[in-house]
């Protein structure tokens, strides 16, 4: 018996301390210890021992007993703390790695364009005044001194929603609206999409993007068109650029002008980007029509002013030396990604 309980120590001690899990653990303290354990059925045969054996063996048991459980306690306790270890291992933030960046959008280069001329207008006194692009046919065309079957209308063909709603064709609506619902002296930029009837190609879209402006107060004159326009490229191209105007005819000024820049890329001695010419046709301008502001509830007797308009688009794939204004509608992100 003595060597059975030996037998038990030398197995249970290599099964315990071999123990890979709690799990494993606590099936060997069963099996050794447990109530219908090994151990027990051993002691259980105590009976079939002589007397004077029977200490000798239960104390050899207890030892063994003692043995066991020290041995399954310190297992127990080795087990956790590689537990502990392992996790803290697993857990562990390496707080040196570089993060990672969250995607970043980026300004749309027309949004970027228009953002730089409306900072130069704003910081000439300008306020950035924005309308609706579905708009009522009186504002885009009537009061801009364009009534019904008009001929400018035909150069400025769009969508019709009904027969008086439409989609706007440039952003002067906007001038009209303002100067409905303010008195004088008014002096805004109005930059917005508009839409025009015309088949999309490298140089044209339906939809595309304008800037107007408009100053109206006592003694305003063509002084202070020509001022505001020069002032403003000079800014926008550098000192050394300059403005020509050209006579135009617009219905809603009187006089109107086309204003010409001299080639920024060539400083006007004739280059790809102004055709050889010198000069980039830029925008369309002149004094607010008399009638206009008549329409508008504004007294032409008292009162002067000047406009003028022009395509963003075109300021926009020049400076980004872009070749096809259908880029800037189509939203591919393979292009707009090359402006973040
Ligand atoms: N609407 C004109 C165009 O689209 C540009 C223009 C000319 C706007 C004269 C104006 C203006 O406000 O007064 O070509």
């Amino acid at each position: 018996m003595k060597q059975a309980l030996e037998a038990i120590r030398a197995a249970a001690l290599a099964h315990i301390t071999a123990a890979q899990g709690e799990a494993e653990l606590e099936a060997l303290r069963v099996r050794y210890l447990g109530k219908k354990g090994e151990l027990t059925a051993i002691l259980k045969q105590m009976g079939t021992l002589a007397a004077e054996e029977r200490p000798v063996v239960g104390a050899l048991a207890n030892t063994v007993r003692e043995a066991l459980e020290a041995a399954v306690r310190a297992r127990a306790a080795a087990l956790a703390s590689e537990s502990t270890a392992r996790r803290l291992a697993a857990e562990t933030i390496d707080v040196t790695l570089p993060g990672a960046a969250p995607a970043l959008g980026g300004m749309h280069p027309t949004d970027r364009v228009q953002a730089d001329l409306e900072e130069i207008f704003m910081g000439m006194g300008f306020e950035v005044v924005t309308g609706p692009e579905v708009e009522y046919d009186q504002y885009n065309f009537t009061l801009l001194n364009m009534p019904e079957s008009h001929p400018s209308r035909d150069t400025q063909d769009t969508f019709y929603i009904t027969d008086t709603i439409l989609l706007r064709t440039q952003t002067s609506p906007v001038q009209i609206r303002t100067m409905l619902a303010n008195k004088p002296p008014i002096r805004i930029i109005c930059p917005g999409r508009v839409y025009r009837s015309d088949p999309a190609d490298a140089t044209h879209s339906p939809v595309f993007t304008q800037i107007e402006g408009l100053a109206v107060d006592k003694g305003i004159t063509f002084s202070d068109l020509k001022g505001t326009l020069d002032k403003f490229f000079k800014q926008l191209y550098g000192s050394s650029i300059q403005t020509r105007f050209r006579p135009h005819h617009f219905a809603y000024t009187e006089p109107s002008a086309e204003m010409d820049l001299s080639c920024f890329k060539c400083g006007g001695k004739g280059c790809p980007m102004c055709k050889w010419e010198g000069w980039i046709e830029m925008l369309g301008c002149g004094m607010v029509h008399p009638k206009v502001l008549e329409n508008c509830g504004i007294d032409p007797a008292v009162y002067s002013g000047f406009a003028f308009g022009m395509g963003l688009d075109r300021i926009t794939l020049m400076r980004y030396n872009i070749d096809d204004i259908r880029l800037l509608f189509e939203n591919d992100l393979r292009f707009l990604k090359q402006f973040v």
